[in-house]
C-alpha cells in the first residue's frame, strides 16, 4: 500500500522515468540492499574511504523514506559483512563509531514513521556503543507497525546457516532422545535458527556499484529472489535509482521453478 501518492513520492523524475508505470499492487514485500562502492566513490574525489561511508547515510537515508513510502515491508541493508573485518582498523573503527552515531540521530525520524529497526548479524562481537545504539533503537521502534528495516551488520550468511545448524542440533537431538528415533531436521527448523526467522525471503536484491555478486548475504533467503544490478556507486544512489530497481522487478515473470504463467 502506498503511503503516498506516486507524484509526491518521485517528485520530479528524469526524463523518460514515469513513476506511474509503478503498480503499487506489486510492490516487493522485502527489497534487499547490498550497498557497494563507498571507497569508489572516495577515491574519485581524492578523499579518505569513510567520507564515502559517510556520504552513503544519505542515500540510506532517501531510500528507507521511498521504500516505506511505497509501501515496502521489509527493508534490509547490508551494512557490515562478517569478512569485512579485514578491513584496515581505522576504517572498521570509523564505521562503527558512524553506526552508532547515526542510528542515534536517525532514531527519532524512523520513530515518526513508524519504522521498526532490527538488526541480523552477531552484534554481541560490535563495539558497545555500537551495540547500544542498536539496542536502544529497537527497544523505541519495536511495536511500531510500520516498515522494517533490518540492519545486516556483522552479518554472514555462512555464519548464520552454521549457526542454525546447531541450533537444530540441540532440538533435534533432545527430540530423538525423547523418543529414541534418530535426529531429524527439516526446512522449518532449519529457518527458525536464523536471524531471519520471522521475515519473508527478498522478493528483491539490489547490488550498486556495478559488482555481480553476493558477497555472503542471504544466500539461503535469496534462493528465489530477484536481482537487479546496477552501476551507481551506493552514495549517488538515489529514490529513482531505487523506481528504476522497482519497474525492472515489475518486469520480471518469478516462475519458482514452475512454468510460466
Ligand atoms: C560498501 O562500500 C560499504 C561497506 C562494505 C561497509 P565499500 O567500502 O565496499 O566500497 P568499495 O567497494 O571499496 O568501493
Ligand atoms: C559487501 O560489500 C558487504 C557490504 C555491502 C556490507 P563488500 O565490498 O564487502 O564485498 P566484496 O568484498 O566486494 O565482495
Ligand atoms: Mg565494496
Amino acid at each position: 500500500m502506498l503511503h503516498k501518492p506516486l507524484d509526491a513520492i518521485f517528485p520530479s523524475p528524469p526524463d523518460g522515468l514515469d513513476p506511474f508505470a509503478l503498480d503499487p499492487e506489486r510492490v516487493p514485500e522485502h527489497v534487499a540492499v547490498i550497498m557497494d562502492g563507498n571507497g569508489r566513490w572516495a577515491k574519485k574525489r581524492a578523499l579518505n574511504r569513510l567520507k564515502g561511508h559517510k556520504a552513503g547515510i544519505e542515500a540510506v537515508r532517501e531510500t528507507i523514506r521511498c521504500a516505506s513510502d511505497a509501501g515496502v515491508r521489509y527493508l534490509t541493508i547490508y551494512s557490515f559483512s562478517t569478512e569485512n573485518w579485514k578491513r584496515p582498523e581505522e576504517e572498521v573503527v570509523g564505521l562503527m563509531d558512524l553506526f552508532a552515531k547515526t542510528m542515534l540521530a536517525e532514531v527519532d525520524g524512523l520513530h515518526e514513521e513508524h519504522v521498526r529497526v532490527r538488526t541480523i548479524g552477531d552484534i554481541s562481537a560490535l563495539p558497545e556503543e555500537t551495540r547500544a545504539a542498536f539496542d536502544e533503537a529497537w527497544e523505541k521502534t519495536k511495536d511500531n507497525d510500520g516498515m522494517t528495516l533490518l540492519v545486516a551488520v556483522n552479518y554472514g550468511s555462512r555464519q548464520e546457516m552454521l549457526r542454525a545448524v546447531q541450533a537444530c542440533m540441540r532440538e533435534a537431538v533432545i527430540a530423538a532422545e525423547e523418543t529414541g528415533a534418530i535426529p531429524q531436521v527439516d526446512e522449518r527448523m532449519f529457518e527458525r535458527g536464523l536471524y531471519t526467522a520471522d521475515i519473508p525471503d527478498p522478493d528483491l536484491v539490489i547490488r550498486t556499484s556495478g559488482e555481480m555478486r553476493v558477497s555472503n548475504f542471504l544466500l539461503w533467503q535469496m534462493a528465489y529472489s530477484e536481482f537487479y544490478c546496477t552501476d551507481v556507486l551506493w552514495p549517488d544512489f538515489n529514490r529513482y535509482d531505487f523506481l528504476r530497481a522497482l519497474l525492472d522487478y515489475q518486469s520480471r515473470d518469478r516462475r519458482f521453478g514452475a512454468v510460466q504463467s
